[in-house]
């Protein structure tokens, strides 16, 4: 068994989820986390400038890595510098719909081409010495037999935990989840761990994921940008208490200093302004406090925000 049967797992966010992110989350109770996805071309052509991805801080419980490719070459080539680090799963990425990816016939736009990309992930699962899944998306919003045709595809190359993500290509990152497709997987393949994905940002969007996908992991991804908590909340609602500003302040804080360590501090803030953002999101603060959050560059900037955030006296009464 790869995850525990109540698993809440933070899926890999490009752009995000790199060890100072995951370490935030892990604060808040998050055991299962990925890498950002990786590109199988960048790892095997630029090793060196995209090696920080595959970084993974010493007191991680559970880590894995997600390789993002359509190019068989680059695929082994990928996965055998991936097999030097630790892993605990090496995942493949098929549900990635952005243009850039599409172009090169990588992600969704590969899942597209079934005798191709189950080419792919066999690849993947020759060569790798992690134990193999793969992320999709739903291939079509009524019909469940596309997503089963790839599943089985990808099964029988040796995929030993498949996560679903209740939405077509074209929705990009919005919009309804299909929770009937997810369950279908489910249904059709008990000898693989299912993991439902989409739209999980709350207790009840938690529980409807759950019982209308009948699945039991759950992997939580835009939840979870801004409020790592939702782990602790999903894990047990009924005792859970919101963070205090104090609590919130220091993961901005360790978050940003873990960020300057690894990119020094011009890429760091340029980076942590996003995240700011995120951690302001539905929490009451106003307008100027989002303008001072962008306009941040230097540790000094940093604690004059957060000051300026605690004067607010937000979030003592804002809701979580
Ligand atoms: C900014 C951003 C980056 C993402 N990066 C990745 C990625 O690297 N690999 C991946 O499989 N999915 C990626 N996704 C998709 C998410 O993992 C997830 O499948 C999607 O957001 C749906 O879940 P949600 O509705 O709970 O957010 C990304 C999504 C966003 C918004």
């Amino acid at each position: 068994m790869i995850y525990d049967s109540s698993a809440l797992i933070l899926a890999p966010l490009s752009g995000f989820t790199d060890a100072p992110y995951r370490r935030s989350a892990r604060k808040c109770g998050c055991r299962y986390a990925f890498t950002e996805m990786v590109d199988a071309a960048s790892l095997t052509f630029a090793f060196e400038r995209s090696k920080d991805l595959l970084l993974r801080y010493e007191d991680e419980e559970f880590l894995g890595v997600q390789l993002l490719g359509g190019n068989r070459d680059h695929i082994r080539e990928a996965v055998e510098k991936i097999n030097r680090f630790h892993f605990d799963v090496l995942d493949f990425n098929l549900g990635c719909p952005v243009p850039k990816v599409a172009k090169k016939c990588a992600g969704a736009e590969l899942a597209l081409h079934y005798e191709e990309a189950v080419r792919c992930f066999d690849t993947v699962a020759k060569y790798s010495k992690f134990p193999v899944t793969a992320k999709l998306r739903i291939l079509d919003m009524d019909d469940p037999e596309p997503t089963l045709k790839l599943c089985r595809g990808l099964v029988n190359c040796g995929a030993q935990a498949l996560t679903i993500h209740g939405r077509v290509k074209k929705a990009f990152y919005s919009g309804t989840v299909h929770h009937h497709i997810i369950k279908a997987v489910h249904d059709t393949f008990p000898q693989i761990e299912v993991i439902a994905n989409g739209g999980v940002n709350s207790v009840d969007s938690y529980l409807k994921m759950k019982e209308a996908a009948s699945c039991s992991r759950v992997m939580l991804a835009t939840g979870a940008m801004g409020n790592p908590w939702l782990f602790r909340q999903l894990s047990d609602p009924a005792n859970y208490v919101p963070p205090t500003f104090e609590e919130w302040r220091s993961i901005i804080e360790e978050q940003t200093r873990g960020m300057v360590e690894l990119y020094g501090p011009e890429c760091a803030y340029r980076h942590a302004r996003k995240i700011y953002h995120d951690y302001l999101k539905g929490r009451g603060f106003n307008g100027a406090l989002r303008a001072l959050a962008s306009a941040t560059s230097s540790e000094s900037d940093l604690r004059a925000w957060l000051d300026e955030a605690e004067k607010t006296g937000v979030m003592s009464h804002a809701a979580q």
